[in-house]
């Protein structure tokens, strides 16, 4: 059931502050998580230790049922992937071709299986036609979602967006977003997503937020996002038409997923039939 544990967990970069200061928490198989919390909060640190990309000082990790250690890590890194915030760091191919064939090769993938798979998840992101172009002549969303295609080839287990669609424009975020909100709807993957965006936030299955190297809250988003004590004393703002929605949510009137004026007012005329 749970796909991640994570118990007392401390990082520091330079011995003397700590970026990540004694955390724990347990992530769910298929679920979907969002990580929230001001700039330096200590988000991207959690997800390098997830991956192996920094060894934690203190605490333990566990993925899918291993201890993070020296002699799991490659098994571990098989099962989980990571899309960055920069889409043009991830690229170092001349086609889009090369791009998801990169991965592929680093996990040895015969030449010959690599075309049909390339071609399985270029689909799968709707990046098809773009297959030969170079990676330099896309959008920010398409790069994004090339990106995504060379991590889904690898079949992970876990995949972690860290603030994946911050430097995208308004169009690029939303295709993302979508995206990523599809990948949950076949549960095969845990997704962990870290973010500034509050909406995505209140359509994920769990939040954690983070302040200053600690988790403050983990809980539902209606949990989470109603509780305007912790969030004030964070100064986390939570617009009103989400906290609408989730307060209506919580008394059983679900508001579909993109929230429109139309839809608030149905479902308050529903509230008032219902008293
Ligand atoms: N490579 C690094 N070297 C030294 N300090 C770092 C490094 N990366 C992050 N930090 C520090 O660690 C803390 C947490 O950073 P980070 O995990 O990147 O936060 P977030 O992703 O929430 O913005 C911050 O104080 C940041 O300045
Ligand atoms: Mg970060």
């Amino acid at each position: 059931m749970e796909c991640i544990k994570v118990k007392d967990l401390a990082y520091s970069y330079d011995g003397e502050n700590y970026a990540v200061k004694n955390v724990s928490f347990n992530i769910k198989r298929g679920s979907y998580t969002t990580i929230i919390g001001h700039n330096g909060s200590g988000k991207s640190t959690i997800a390098k230790l997830l991956i192996g990309l920094l060894e934690k000082n203190q605490g333990s990790i566990e993925i899918e049922g291993l201890e993070l250690n020296m002699e799991n890590i490659y098994k571990i890194r098989n099962k989980v992937g990571i899309v960055f915030q920069n889409p043009d760091n991830q690229f170092i191919g001349s086609t889009v071709r090369d791009d998801i064939a990169f991965g592929l090769e680093n996990h040895c993938v015969p030449q010959i299986q690599m075309d049909p798979i390339i071609e399985e998840f270029a689909k799968k992101v709707n990046m098809s036609e773009f297959l030969d172009s170079e990676p330099g002549h896309l959008s920010g969303g398409q790069k994004q979602r090339v990106a995504i295609a060379g991590v889904l080839a690898m079949h992970p287990d876990i995949i972690i967006f860290d603030e994946s669609t911050s430097m995208l424009d308004p169009q690029g975020k939303d295709e993302i977003k979508r995206f990523i909100y599809q990948l949950h709807q076949n549960k095969q993957l845990t997704i962990i997503s870290i973010t500034h965006d509050i909406e995505e936030v209140s359509v994920s299955d769990d939040v954690i937020v983070m302040n200053d190297g600690n988790i403050i809250m983990h809980g539902k988003p209606e949990e989470v996002l109603l509780n305007d004590k912790k969030l004030i004393d964070i100064k986390l703002d939570v617009p009103f038409s989400i906290k609408l929605s989730l307060a209506l949510a919580k008394q059983g009137i679900k508001i579909e997923k993109q929230l429109s004026l139309e839809k608030v007012v149905d479902a308050i005329c529903q509230l008032d039939l219902k008293k």
